[in-house]
């Protein structure tokens, strides 16, 4: 049985990745949790002729503290989104508390679930969820994951036209580092099927995945950002990781872990200098089984890229810590 929790189900993101999730045949159990309409949001869902059975929840009654009791995985796509002119950091102010408030009951009513977190800026939210369960006593590094799969999503799907796939997702196009704007690594040079990229485009794709979501959110024009194809990529995601749970074996999806509690990940981390980064991660019934390290052999161009990534994410990193360790 698996029962599987949305924080922040209300939302952009929230609202479709619910109803994936309750298409999903691997999901018995869906509670969804929002600071407001989640009655109605489950309601709706509820219709739905599928295996889950959902349930909606408020602040109110202890709606938080029933809705992780028993959860197997925490999806967290709760706090505000950008707009135009804003970059991830600046959702840092109010989304940093979010995260904090609502991972510290997952230490208290879900300590062994998975926890996803997409909520916004992902290179501190993710530290900041570390300390709060670390300080709980709860912290399993192989159970924490910064859901990157949507850089990876639009890497496959920008550069399709030279993977020559049908189906953009049947390529695999890995992306490492962080999760805004030069911390996204795309590395090209470790695609399959075996692609080159024209050295003229080279450039502009980079450019492309790094700030593929400020297409979204100019577009929306004031209306938020990615909300759909984040759904999309969260459920891979979240599917992902109930299909290792249940025993499927040679899952690997790139996302951002604590490098220093999930096997192999000595080795990125001291290639790096960084606690946190994204890599391809094997998932297994236990969550994070190993950390892929794919450094070896990347071209000059890469290096460059991941130096500018490293410099960037270790100051969100520490932002983050400082965050969750004085903010009381
Ligand atoms: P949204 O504003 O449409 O939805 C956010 C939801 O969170 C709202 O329903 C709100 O009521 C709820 N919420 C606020 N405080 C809460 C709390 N304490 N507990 C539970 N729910 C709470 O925003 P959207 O577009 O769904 O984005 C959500 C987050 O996801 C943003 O931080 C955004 O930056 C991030 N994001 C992450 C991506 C990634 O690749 N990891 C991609 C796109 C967005």
């Amino acid at each position: 049985m698996v029962k599987a929790v949305v924080l922040g189900a209300a939302g952009g993101i929230g609202q479709p990745l619910s109803l994936l999730l309750k298409a999903c045949p691997l999901v018995d159990d869906l509670a969804l949790y929002d600071v407001v309409n989640t009655p109605g949001v489950a309601a709706d869902l509820s219709h739905i002729s599928s295996v889950a059975k959902i349930t909606g929840y408020l602040p109110k009654d202890d709606g938080l503290k029933l809705a992780l009791t028993g959860a197997d995985i925490v999806v967290i796509p709760a706090g505000i989104p950008r707009k135009p002119g804003m970059t991830r950091d600046d959702l840092f102010k109010v989304n940093a508390g979010i995260v904090k408030g609502l991972v510290e009951n997952i230490a208290e009513f879900a300590p062994k679930a998975f926890i996803l977190v997409i909520s916004n800026p992902v290179n501190s939210t993710v530290p900041i969820a570390a300390e709060v369960l670390k300080a709980a006593g709860v912290f399993d590094p192989k159970r924490l994951f910064g859901v990157t799969t949507l850089d990876v999503v639009r890497a496959e799907t920008f550069t399709q036209e030279f993977s020559g796939v049908k189906n953009a997702s049947d390529a695999t196009v890995p992306v490492i580092g962080g999760h805004s704007g030069e911390t996204i690594v795309p590395l090209f040079s470790k695609v399959s099927p075996n692609f080159q990229i024209p050295a003229d485009r080279y450039d502009a794709l980079v450019n492309r995945v790094q700030f593929g979501g400020d297409e979204v959110v100019k577009a929306k024009d004031g209306a938020g950002s990615a909300t759909l194809s984040m759904a999309f990529a969260g459920f891979r995601f979240a599917e992902a990781v109930i299909k290792a749970a249940k025993g499927e074996k040679g899952i690997v999806e790139p996302t951002f872990v604590y490098l220093p509690g999930v096997a192999g990940g000595d080795e990125i981390a001291k290639a790096t200098g960084l606690e946190f980064f994204s890599t391809p991660v094997e998932l297994g019934p236990n969550g994070a089984e190993k950390a892929i390290n794919i450094l070896d052999g990347i071209t000059e161009q890469e290096k460059k890229l991941l130096e500018a990534c490293v410099k960037g994410l270790q100051g969100n990193i520490e932002k983050g810590v400082e965050f969750a360790k004085n903010s009381a």
